[in-house]
């Protein structure tokens, strides 16, 4: 094997006349009337190689017996394809290497899909071979576009005098809601470390440490049920920083974002600076905490209309509230049941719609309401001849369930969310707590460490569940791209929310100990935020699959085709973990 002279996909005109030694995978080998052509690939791109038997008849020979993906080291000169053969479409369509010597580096079996962009192969069968799948250009950019972002992000942080500390994988249970990893510690046998679900607890001790301003590129963990946007292991940009406010943070996302979607993208950024509403004015106007800002479509509210009316839906309804879904009153009755199916999907027990037809308003209720009522719930909606109107009754949080997944689905049937816009906004003083029904308790709404609002604390001791906190989102095209708070740096106020959440005293020594102590010995203000770093690429890419982006990621429900983990383990290694396997 000799040095080689440039990547495959990088030999161009300027190439004319030099000899270059080349290596990487056959892409095809197409047998000319005599002429022998290999496209050989490399991590750049395929450059036309051509066989002569005439000109190097032992090359030819050679060329002869290979297949696809094959390994190869190819020499020879560089040529102008003849007049009539170039190939626009190809970044080195102009030119063609003259093969006068052939080295098989290796051999390869028949791939089980074809190594190039587009395939339709079912995706188990992709993931069991996952090093040839991405061996696929799709592939090969994805992973580098991964790689380019945590490279600015790195810089970025760097530029901003952020240090890097890595922390233990290893550690006890951190609470994000998820459930735990667990690896059993062999020499403490009963005893288990978790895998952390991020490094909360250990960004908030670096603060304490005095570091400052802290990030790294984490791995985090979670036993939950995979989705499209969910793995069980994913990656964080993760950071904390001393003696901020939560503006602080915005302040320092917010261009970081900026300039990853510019570099790394042809999108437009929506909306800038990235707007910022509180949870309830999100919960007002989209009926969920991560709405799609690429469009319109706000909720209205007509609870008062609607109670005052004859319709003994709407008379009763605790809140009555609609989207305006603009030219679809001529929907028909088969769509119309299809998205009344799909308001009942997320809760509603029905769905009202009003069309304002050119030949005047048509609804199922129209029977029930006078004419000012109608005009009345019209002139809320803000709507024109050929909207439709689609308004659910029942208690706000399934009227905000139905309605926000109802304004998904008509954004995207009626084209409004554009894959070529990217709508960034931050979502603050979310509810420190959620009351959790089936345990008849109260639980964080981000996790235990959350400050309230300077103005809140004392609804920790008279109303709970009316404190807000300083806890945030970032958001992008209906998506939570990253979370964050401001921290209890305050002993006191930590016993409290553990106190609240029905923590008993030895399980907070137990499980947070270490913290309180820590708390003790001056603690910093401090604050920090988490994006994922895995939904980002996603974003990037317009890829709809979190596996997508990932290079070696876990099926739906759970497993690696590949490695086939998990696995069962040996006896041997069992015993030695004092572990005993009930089925
Ligand atoms: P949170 O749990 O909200 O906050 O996670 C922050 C971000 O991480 C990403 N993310 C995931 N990505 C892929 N698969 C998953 N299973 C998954 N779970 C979360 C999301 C999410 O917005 N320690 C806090 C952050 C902080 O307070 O600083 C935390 O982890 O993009
Ligand atoms: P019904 O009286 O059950 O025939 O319902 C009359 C109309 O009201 C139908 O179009 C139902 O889909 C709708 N509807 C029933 N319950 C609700 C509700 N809670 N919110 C909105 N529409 C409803």
């Amino acid at each position: 094997m000799q040095k080689r002279s440039k990547y495959c996909g990088e030999v161009e005109i300027g190439d004319i006349g030099s000899r270059l030694v080349l290596q990487g995978w056959v892409q095809r080998v197409r047998d000319h009337g005599g002429l022998i052509f290999i496209d050989l690939r490399d991590r750049v791109g395929t450059v036309q190689c051509v066989c002569d038997p005439n000109a190097a008849p032992d090359v030819f020979k050679i060329a002869e017996t290979i297949r696809g993906e094959f390994v190869l080291e190819i020499e020879g000169c560089v040529t102008q394809r003849p007049e009539g053969t170039q190939n626009p479409n190809l970044p080195t369509g102009e030119v063609e290497v003259q093969a006068d010597r052939i080295e098989v580096l290796n051999v390869s079996n028949t791939p089980p899909f074809p190594i190039e962009d587009g395939i339709a192969t079912d995706e188990m069968v992709r993931l069991k071979y996952r090093y040839l799948d991405l061996r696929r250009p799709e592939m090969q950019h994805r992973m580098f576009l991964r790689a380019r972002a945590i490279k600015i992000i790195r810089d970025y942080m760097d530029a901003r005098g952020f240090v890097e500390v890595e922390t233990p994988i290893l550690i006890k249970s951190t609470p994000e809601g998820a459930r735990d990893y667990l690896v059993p510690a062999r020499l403490y046998p009963g005893s288990f470390y978790a895998l952390p679900q991020s490094p909360q607890q250990l960004k908030q001790l670096l603060m304490v440490s005095g570091f400052d301003r802290y990030y790294q590129i984490a791995k985090c963990f979670r036993d939950e049920d995979p989705r499209a946007d969910r793995q069980p292991e994913f990656t964080q940009l993760d950071l904390e920083m001393s003696f901020v406010k939560q503006d602080d943070v915005f302040d320092l996302i917010d261009p970081l974002f900026e300039s990853i979607v510019e570099q790394l993208s042809s999108k437009k950024l929506h909306k800038k600076p990235f707007p910022r509403m509180t949870h309830a004015e999100a919960m007002i106007r989209f009926g969920i905490d991560k709405p799609d800002l690429r469009f319109g479509m706000e909720l209205y509210d007509i609870t008062d209309i609607a109670n005052a009316t004859g319709f003994k839906v709407f008379q009763t309804a605790e809140q009555v509230k609609g989207i305006c879904a603009e030219g679809c009153a001529g929907y028909s009755r088969g769509q119309i049941d299809q998205i009344t199916e799909l308001a009942k999907k997320y809760g509603a027990k029905g769905l009202v719609t009003i069309a304002l037809t050119d030949d005047g308003v048509k609804s199922p209720i129209a029977k029930f309401l006078k004419d000012d009522e109608i005009n009345a719930i019209i002139d809320r909606a803000g709507a024109k001849t050929g909207d439709l109107l689609m308004i659910v009754a029942d208690v706000p949080k399934l009227v905000a369930q139905s309605l926000a997944n109802l304004r998904n689905e008509m954004g995207t049937r009626l084209g409004l969310r554009d894959d070529n816009v990217i709508a960034f906004g931050w979502v603050t003083d979310f509810p420190l707590f959620k009351w959790d029904d089936d345990n008849q308790r109260w639980d964080s709404e981000h996790h235990p460490f959350t400050m309230p609002r300077d103005e809140d604390v004392e609804l920790l001791d008279t109303d709970p569940g009316k404190a807000l906190s300083q806890a945030y989102d970032f958001v992008c095209n209906g998506h939570e791209l990253a979370s964050g708070s401001i921290r209890i740096h305050r002993r006191d106020i930590q016993n409290k929310i553990f106190q609240l959440l029905n923590i008993p005293q030895e399980e907070i020594q137990a499980r947070f100990g270490h913290m309180l102590s820590a708390f003790e010995y001056g603690a910093p203000p401090h604050g920090g935020i988490a994006p994922g770093i895995d939904r980002l690429i996603m974003l990037l890419t317009d890829d709809d699959n979190i596996r997508q982006v990932m290079a070696f990621p876990k099926t739906a429900s759970g497993i690696d085709p590949m490695t086939e983990a998990p696995a069962p383990v040996d006896e041997n290694q069992l015993r030695e973990l004092h572990i005993k396997i009930v089925e």
